[in-house]
């Protein structure tokens, strides 16, 4: 099939897998926006509305529907990444982004792989932490620490580990250099630039993935915060 055969079809396939999974972010930040009220705003001492958005998504058909949508988008971006890469080593050796002029290429381009795998090793950390707690703690009908749908007492768990927090530094470092290239490259794969429209795209993905990790940031501050410092691992 054209989509997997050609050098442009695999480039289509990251881009929109990619684009996906950003708009995924986008939502999965504005969520946790929620945690971030409770602890800032809201005075409903034990009556939390992140945990009535978890109870919400919870495991409903919806949302069991989402997570493998989302599981089968990470696996295709990942497994077409490596793909590219091989072409280009195959194609080009060391030398691995084309570029025609003098133009200076972006760190996050030539490094898109190696900001990818540390991405996908910090999600599988936090799944153990997250996912594995709730939502499949609620399928499987484990006894957790908390409920499966306690998402405010386990993120205050979370980040009472010190060790915890600078893992997620790390990576959220390494998503925000990932999308800073991706967002504006998957346009340009997709046809969506044009002369004008390029620049704008750069400036919208550094604008795009400052806001989300911002967001995720503002959550593990209010857990801090909110626990009054580390408490522990
Ligand atoms: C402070 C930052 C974050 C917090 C507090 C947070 C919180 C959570 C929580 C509570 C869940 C479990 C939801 C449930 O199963 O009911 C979850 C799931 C998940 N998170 Fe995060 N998240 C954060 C950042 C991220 C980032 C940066 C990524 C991706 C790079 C990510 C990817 C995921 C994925 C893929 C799932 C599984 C979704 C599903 O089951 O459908 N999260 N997160």
């Amino acid at each position: 099939m054209w989509l997997t055969s050609s050098s442009i079809g695999r480039k289509v396939v990251m881009s929109v897998t990619g684009a996906c999974l950003v708009l995924f972010l986008t939502f999965h930040m504005l969520m946790n926006l929620v945690y971030v009220y409770d602890v800032m705003v809201s005075t409903a001492a034990g009556d939390h509305y992140y945990d009535k958005v978890c109870e919400f998504l919870g495991t409903n058909w919806y949302a069991l529907i989402a997570t493998a949508g989302l599981a089968l988008l990470v696996v295709l971006h990942f497994v077409f990444a490596f793909i590219l890469t091989a072409q280009n080593y195959k194609a080009r050796g060391k030398d691995r982004y084309a570029v025609s002029g003098k133009q200076p290429v972006h760190w996050a381009a030539k490094n898109m792989l190696v900001l990818g795998i540390i991405v996908i090793l910090g999600m599988l950390l936090h799944l153990k932490d997250f996912w594995y707690n709730m939502m499949f703690a609620e399928l499987a009908g484990a006894e957790g620490q908390y409920a499966p749908t306690a998402g405010f007492d386990w993120i205050n768990l979370v980040f009472a580990c010190p060790v915890i927090v600078v893992i997620y530094a790390v990576w959220f470092c390494a998503l925000w250099y990932h999308m800073t290239h991706g967002i504006w490259s998957s346009m340009q794969t997709l046809g969506l630039n044009g002369k004008v429209w390029l620049n704008r795209w750069i400036c919208i993905s550094y604008v795009w993935a400052t806001v989300i990790i911002l967001g995720f940031c503002s959550v593990v501050v209010a857990a801090i915060i909110n626990n009054g410092g580390f408490t522990g691992c």
